[in-house]
């Protein structure tokens, strides 16, 4: 039985093109060598609206607010497998713009409703110098609220600007390790505790 397994790959920047999408390509290469498919999610350069802590989604799993793409990026995230969130570093954290979409998704579609258990998380950001650790830790606090295994690399997983050779090194893998955690875990289903573990998320 051939199972298709989907990633999806959120922009949080506001470039289309630039130094956080060449990162997640990095990544995505990584998951087609292994015929994982990907969609990408890309942040909108419209205002994005904080959570105002209405609770209403205590009974919805959806946020109150129509006008952006928070219950979009929802519905994206119940529709795969795994997900890796990629943010530029501003001021030594990820896009406050990202940050304020990422706390109404995870608060309506995981706090409440635990809907992303199980699913495969990983973080990558791009930066110019410095500040990568702390953006990066602040992303993972997102998966590990929702128990979704985060997956790592064998270092930050981070994409200076310019040649980054090392980088790209660092997010190849972190794409192969994202591959293999998700064939292990879904295609041999059945075979371990851990599978049985993934396949029970909605308990
Ligand atoms: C508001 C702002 C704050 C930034 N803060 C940092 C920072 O703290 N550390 C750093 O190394 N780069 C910082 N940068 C540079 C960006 O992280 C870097 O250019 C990034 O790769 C841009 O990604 P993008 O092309 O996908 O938008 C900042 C850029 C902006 C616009």
């Amino acid at each position: 039985m051939v199972i298709c397994m989907k990633v999806l790959l959120v922009n949080g920047s506001p470039h289309k093109n630039g130094n956080t999408s060449k990162a997640l390509s990095i990544i995505e290469a990584a998951l087609h060598e292994r015929d994982i498919q990907t969609e990408w999610f890309q942040l909108s350069a419209k205002p994005v609206r904080g959570c105002i802590a209405c609770e209403k989604c205590r009974e919805t799993y959806r946020c109150v607010f129509e006008d952006d793409q928070a219950n979009e990026l929802i519905e994206k995230i119940i529709a795969c497998d795994g997900v890796v969130i990629g943010s530029p570093v501003y001021f030594a954290g990820p896009n406050g713009a990202l940050l304020a979409l990422l706390d109404r998704v995870f608060y309506a579609g995981s706090c409440h409703g635990r809907l992303f258990k199980g699913k495969i998380g990983a973080a990558a950001v791009t930066l110019w110098r410095a500040g990568s650790t702390a953006a990066l830790d602040r992303l993972y606090k997102y998966f590990s609220y929702s128990e979704m295994p985060i997956v790592s690399s064998d270092y930050w997983n981070m994409l200076h600007i310019g040649n980054d050779q090392t980088g790209e090194d660092i997010l190849r893998r972190l794409g192969r390790n994202m591959a293999e955690l998700l064939d292990r875990s879904i295609k041999k289903r059945g075979s371990d505790i851990w599978t049985s573990w993934i396949f029970q998320r909605s308990g």
